[in-house]
C-alpha cells in the first residue's frame, strides 16, 4: 500500500470495498487520537472515518484516496496521528509570480501528503505580490521588475524581459478558503526589515536613501538597502500586517527577519540617533526592537509572530516562534529559552538545492540535498531535554525560486523530497528502500 506518509498503525483485513458514492461515512467523535488523528475502517460494506476534528477527517480521506487501486480499496483498519503539529512547505512567490491555479495545486499536493501549512513568501526584493489597499504603489510599482537574472548569479547575465504580477486580496481570500477546506493553513510572510527593495522602490521614504533611484532589482542575493527605523515606517509595516491579517486567519504571521545587512543603519546619522533615543546598544538590538514592534502589534490582534532564525540575534521578543534555517542552532536556542521553533535547516529542508549530481541536473542555486538525506532528517535536535523538545513544532520544506521561474520547475525540485519530509513530519519513517517503493505513485503528474 503506497500511502505517504505511512500510517502509524495499519492492519490489512480480508476483502475489498468497491467505491460507491454513499459508501463513506465521516464522523467527528472522541477517538483518543488527539488533534488531526483519525481512525479509518474499510470493510466490504463501506468506509467509516472518525476523528476529533475536521482535519483528521481530511487526512482520513487522503489515506482512502491513496489506498484505492484498480477501482477497489483493500479492507483495512487504520489508527493514525501525526507526530508534529507543524508540517509545512514554503513557496517563494516573491522571486517569481506564479498563477493562482498553481498555488491551488500546491495546496492540493500539500494536503495529499497531510502537510497542514503552506507558507507563502509574499514579498522580497524582486517583487511584492500581495495587494495592499492602503499602499497601492506596492503592487503598481513593487510587483514589477525590468529584467531577471539569466543563468547563475555569478554569471551576471540578464534576460531583458519585464516580469511581475500580484494577487488581489480577493484571490488570496479564496485561496485561504481553498486551503481551509483541505486542512491546510496558509501562513503569510511579509519579509522585513531586509529584503524590502520592492517596497522601497514603491515608497522611497521607507529606505535610508530616499533621494536615490532604487528600482525593483532583477538581481538575486542579499541587498544592502533595507528599511529605515522611523515611526512612520513602523506604522507602514503595521498597516500592511493589518491588511494581511484581514485576509489570512492563520494564528501565525511570518515577518521574515532574515538577511538584514546592518551597514546602512551603521552609516545613517538618523538611525544612530534613533538608537540613542531608544537606548539600544547595537544594530542587532535595533532589529530586535523592530521585530518587537511587529510582535506587539500582532499580539494585540490575537496573532503570533514567526520569523527566520536571525530574530534570535538581538534578543528574542516575547512569544516569537523561530524558523531555524541556517542550522539547528536558532531552533535549539529558541526551544531552550521556552520559545517554539519550526526546524527547517538548509542542510535538509531547502529544496532549491540540487537533489543529485549537478552535472546531471537543471541549474540550481547550489548545495546538495538528496532524497535519502531528507528522509533521514530528525527534526528534534539531539541534546534537547523533554521540556525543550516539546517546543519543536515540526518541520517545513523551503522552495526558494530564484532558479525556478516555472511551476514545472518548482514541482521538479519540491518532489519527491517533500514526500520524504512529509513522512518525517508525520513521524512514521522507516526503511528508505521501502519508502522508495511506495513513492512511485506519488511522483506528481506533470501539469497539463
Ligand atoms: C532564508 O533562506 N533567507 C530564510
Amino acid at each position: 500500500m503506497n500511502i505517504i506518509p505511512r500510517p502509524a498503525r495499519l492492519t490489512r483485513q480480508p476483502g475489498f470495498w468497491r467505491p460507491t458514492p454513499d459508501g463513506v461515512t465521516l464522523r467527528i467523535e472522541r477517538t483518543g487520537l488527539g488533534p488531526e488523528g483519525y481512525r479509518l475502517s474499510v470493510t466490504p460494506d463501506g468506509v467509516l472515518a472518525t476523528a476529533e476534528d475536521e482535519r483528521g477527517l481530511r487526512w482520513a480521506e487522503q489515506t482512502l484516496r491513496q489506498l484505492e487501486a484498480d477501482g477497489q480499496v483493500p479492507c483495512v483498519e487504520i489508527e493514525d496521528a501525526p507526530r508534529f503539529p507543524w508540517r509545512g512547505v514554503m513557496l517563494d512567490v516573491g522571486r517569481w509570480w506564479f498563477p493562482v491555479g498553481f498555488l491551488r495545486r500546491m495546496i492540493d499536493l500539500a494536503a495529499l501528503h497531510k502537510l497542514n501549512v503552506v507558507h507563502l513568501h509574499l514579498t522580497d526584493d524582486q517583487g511584492w505580490r500581495m495587494e495592499i489597499e492602503r499602499y497601492p504603489r506596492l503592487t503598481e510599482v513593487g510587483a514589477w521588475r525590468a529584467e531577471s537574472m539569466l543563468g547563475h548569479h555569478r554569471d551576471q547575465r540578464y534576460d531583458g524581459r519585464p516580469h511581475g504580477g500580484f494577487y488581489t486580496k480577493q484571490e488570496l481570500r479564496e485561496l485561504v478558503e481553498y486551503g481551509t477546506s483541505r486542512g491546510v493553513t496558509l501562513v503569510p510572510e511579509i519579509d522585513l526589515p531586509g529584503h524590502m527593495r520592492a517596497a522601497i522602490a514603491a515608497y522611497p521614504h521607507l529606505g535610508n536613501h530616499p533621494e536615490a533611484e532604487l528600482p525593483v532589482p532583477g538581481e538575486w542575493g542579499v541587498h544592502e538597502q533595507v528599511l529605515n527605523v522611523e515611526e512612520e515606517t513602523i506604522r507602514f509595516c503595521q498597516d500592511v500586517l493589518a491588511e494581511v491579517m484581514e485576509v489570512f486567519p492563520s494564528p501565525y504571521v511570518h515577518i521574515g527577519g532574515d538577511e538584514c545587512p546592518k551597514q546602512e543603519w551603521r552609516e545613517s546619522p538618523r538611525v544612530q540617533q534613533r538608537m540613542r533615543e531608544l537606548e539600544l546598544p547595537d544594530e542587532d538590538a535595533l532589529q530586535s526592537w523592530f521585530v518587537g514592534r511587529m510582535a506587539e502589534f500582532l499580539s494585540a490582534h490575537g496573532r503570533r509572530l514567526v520569523g527566520w532564525d536571525e530574530i534570535v540575534e538581538g534578543g528574542l521578543v516575547p512569544g516569537a516562534t523561530v524558523m531555524s534555517w541556517r542550522s539547528e542552532e536558532g531552533g535549539i536556542a529558541a526551544a531552550k529559552a521556552g520559545h517554539d521553533a519550526v526546524m527547517c535547516p538548509s542542510s535538509h529542508t531547502y529544496f532549491d538545492h540540487y537533489q543529485a549530481d549537478p552535472d546531471t541536473e537543471p541549474l540550481a542555486i547550489g548545495g546538495l540535498t538528496t532524497l535519502a538525506q531528507v528522509y533521514a532528517y530528525e527534526p528534534v535536535p539531539a541534546g534537547l531535554d523533554a521540556g525543550a523538545a516539546h517546543h519543536i513544532l515540526g518541520t517545513q520544506g523551503q522552495v526558494w525560486t530564484e532558479y525556478l521561474p516555472t511551476p514545472e520547475q518548482v514541482e521538479y525540485m519540491a518532489f519527491p523530497r517533500l514526500c520524504a519530509l512529509a513522512e518525517v513530519a508525520w513521524g512514521t519513517t522507516g526503511d528508505f528502500a521501502e519508502f522508495e517503493e511506495r513513492l512511485a505513485r506519488h511522483v506528481p503528474h506533470r501539469l497539463t
